[in-house]
């Protein structure tokens, strides 16, 4: 078999996965950042069978066909999230589709939470005022910022991500939690209730939780929101101006999801607008880009998309990505694969 990885990833164990199955591994080394879909469909070329792609590719109805005319069965995006692939085009062509989650989630969670503690304490804008040799001595009103302890965490999306993030705010800051989520989280409710207790066992107010029947609940009661959904057409500018506008005005917005989840344009405005309200960001909407100001405002914290880096998890992301892959080409059935996101493939296209 001929397998493409559109990226170096790193360890090595994920090209030993491919190797053990008979697979000829074959790794782009494309000096340029992102790949073009031309320049994806000249590495398929005439005969590829699985390919692991990037979050920053365009998997479509074009690269599906490329892939399927060149032999190709497997696709294996090196993410969780996966909106960059049409999975419905996938299984029109017979190819199979697989994520990378489970490894990313507590990487990911500690990203978010370094964003919190960054905004909430103005470290990254203390940080700025010491290099350019501004500090003159202590001073009380010196980088005021806002206490978790005590304070609401709000999560939208209570999926592995955000649930993670919502035990690390609530056990770390002893933070009372409000989630919205489509599905009721018992595990998360259970893990939060028994803490409340253990907390009154020491002789401590217990912590709180409470399922919002709406976003909007959310947005207006917590302190900190820390935003988890999948990007899908439901998702798509979920935060716009008039849900900034009910959020508190010294509210902390965290995105480390899909940045069109938030419109980008609207919090620069409500950024400029309220100089107590703060966010902090790991995705864009125009990746790499951001929007026109956001680079100039100190009440933003913005990194490059980098919640799932660890290494561990990184190395992890790689092997699940192989594995998807590998799975598809010894020919088990898509559906024994727990990170098959399409795991009624079978039904549609029978192997050959
Ligand atoms: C990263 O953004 C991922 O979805 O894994
Ligand atoms: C601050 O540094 C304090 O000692 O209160």
């Amino acid at each position: 078999f001929r397998v493409i990885s559109t990226k170096p990833m790193p360890g090595t164990k994920w090209i030993e996965t491919l190797v053990s199955v008979g697979c000829r591994v074959e790794i782009c080394q494309a000096a340029k950042t992102i790949l073009t879909e031309d320049d994806i469909e000249e590495l398929i070329g005439n005969r590829c069978d699985g390919v692991i792609g990037q979050l920053t590719e365009n998997w479509g109805e074009r690269l599906f066909s490329a892939l399927a005319r060149a032999g190709g069965k497997a696709y294996s995006n090196m993410a969780v999230g996966y909106n960059n692939v049409d999975v419905e085009a996938a299984t029109r062509h017979g190819i199979s589709v697989g994520n990378t989650p489970g490894v990313l989630t507590e990487t990911t969670a500690e990203l978010a939470a370094a964003l919190t503690m960054a905004t909430a304490r103005r470290v990254v804008e203390a940080d700025d005022f010491m290099r350019a040799g501004k500090y003159e001595g202590w001073l009380p009103s010196l980088f005021v910022g806002n206490l978790l302890k005590g304070q609401t965490v709000g999560i939208i999306g209570a999926g592995r991500i955000g649930s993670a993030y919502a035990r690390m705010m609530v056990e770390g800051f002893k933070m009372n939690l409000i989630y919205y989520d489509l599905y009721q989280s018992t595990r998360l409710e259970r893990y939060i209730t028994a803490y409340g207790h253990f907390l009154e066992s020491q002789g401590e107010k217990p912590v709180t939780w409470k399922r919002a029947a709406t976003p909007d609940e959310v947005l207006k009661e917590a302190d900190v929101i820390s935003l988890h959904p999948v990007l899908d057409k439901t998702t798509y500018h979920l935060i716009n101006a008039q849900r900034l506008a009910t959020m508190k005005k010294a509210a902390i917005l965290i995105n480390a999801s899909r940045g069109p989840v938030v419109d980008e344009v609207a919090l620069v405005e409500h950024l400029k607008a309220n100089p107590q309200f703060r966010a902090g960001l790991d995705v864009f909407e125009d990746e790499p880009y951001m929007k026109p100001g956001l680079k100039d405002l100190p009440n933003a914290v913005v990194v490059p998309h980098i919640a799932s880096a660890s290494k561990w998890t990184r190395e992890g992301m790689a092997m699940l990505a192989a594995s998807n892959v590998a799975f598809r080409l010894k020919g088990c059935p898509v559906w024994s694969n727990p990170n098959a996101v399409d795991p009624f493939l079978d039904e549609v296209a029978p192997p050959p």
